[in-house]
């Protein structure tokens, strides 16, 4: 359940200025930019999950090109001044879900080092336009889509609002996050600070950080801490691609700081926790 990344980025750095944007300046994305996105998304191992699944994704222009005609997918007012749209389909299920998650972000940081704003979306637009305009199978469901664009310096009023409500700029403490040996201990080791400091500044849907991980030996034990009924409106493990998300930013990191680990599911639960602690994945240093 490994694979080997490709992308030349500087990770920390991406993971550090990526923030949800909201509002663009309307430009449309240059062709080296474009060119890049429509490379990056073609090649299947920068597609493909951590359980293996294949994720496809679609890049469209919200100004078609041969009919001027303007795609409208009704965010509410709370996206302005993009160019374009991606997204994708995928089978909707936990494991698609995170998976999801974890290209879908990698995808998302691959665009932040080249200056392009995104904003992960899973919620606030209209869903029926969004299914017409990125047809899928039948059973398939697009758990999330992003705007593109260049970032706009001066946000809307909207956009600060939404920042507001959900909390966007602050994270639950480090130890509330990060274990070692049992669900209670707080990690205070060096080894895996950076990469746990780089998860902890993730995005998550409204914000909920629902990602708690176990260090036992020298293996990460990767946890979701439910927030109760969350996403049921949306009909999609919304919690379960945030995992997704956390996970990309553990294995970029760690691989960049060259850890040698991957990602096994164990059949036994390997520790001991409460019923609000549901068991994902473990990162597994290989030996
Ligand atoms: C899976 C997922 C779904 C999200 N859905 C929405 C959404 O529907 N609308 C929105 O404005 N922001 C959405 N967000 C953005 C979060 O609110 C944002 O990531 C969080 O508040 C942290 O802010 P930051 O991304 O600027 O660091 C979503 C984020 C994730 C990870």
């Amino acid at each position: 359940m490994t694979k080997k990344s490709k992308i030349l980025m500087n990770i920390i750095k991406a993971i550090q200025s990526r923030y949800s944007v909201r509002s663009y300046n309307g430009k449309t994305l240059t062709s080296a930019d474009e060119k890049s996105l429509l490379n990056y998304i073609s090649d299947e191992s920068n597609m493909t999950g951590i359980y293996g699944n294949k994720i496809s994704l679609q890049y469209k222009t919200v100004k078609n090109p041969n009919t001027n005609e303007k795609i409208k997918l009704g965010t509410y007012g709370i996206i302005k001044g993009h160019s374009a749209y991606i997204a994708g389909a995928v089978e909707n299920n936990k494991e698609y879900m995170l998976d999801f998650g974890y290209v879908f972000e990698k995808l998302i940081l691959f665009l932040t080092d080249k200056g392009i704003g995104t904003c992960w979306m899973a919620g606030t637009f209209d869903r029926k336009a969004l299914n017409l305009i990125f047809p899928s199978d039948e059973g398939h469901i697009i758990p999330a889509m992003s705007p593109l664009g260049y970032p706009k310096k001066k946000t809307h009023l909207k956009d600060r609002t939404i920042r507001k409500l959900a909390g966007s700029d602050s994270r639950i403490d480090f130890d509330k996050l990060f274990y070692i040996n049992d669900s209670k201990t707080p990690y205070n080791l060096d080894e895996f600070k950076e990469e746990f400091d780089m998860v902890r500044i993730g995005p998550s849907a409204s914000n909920k950080q629902p990602w708690r991980f176990i260090v036992k030996e020298s293996d990460i034990h990767i946890y979701l801490k439910r927030t109760p009924d969350y996403g049921a409106p949306l009909k999609l493990d919304v919690q379960m691609i945030d995992i997704g998300i956390a996970l990309c930013h553990l294995d970029l990191v760690s691989k960049q700081n060259k850890k040698n680990y991957f990602f096994k599911s164990l059949s036994n639960e390997p520790i001991e926790v409460d019923e609000t602690l549901e068991y994902i994945i473990t990162y597994k240093k290989k030996i």
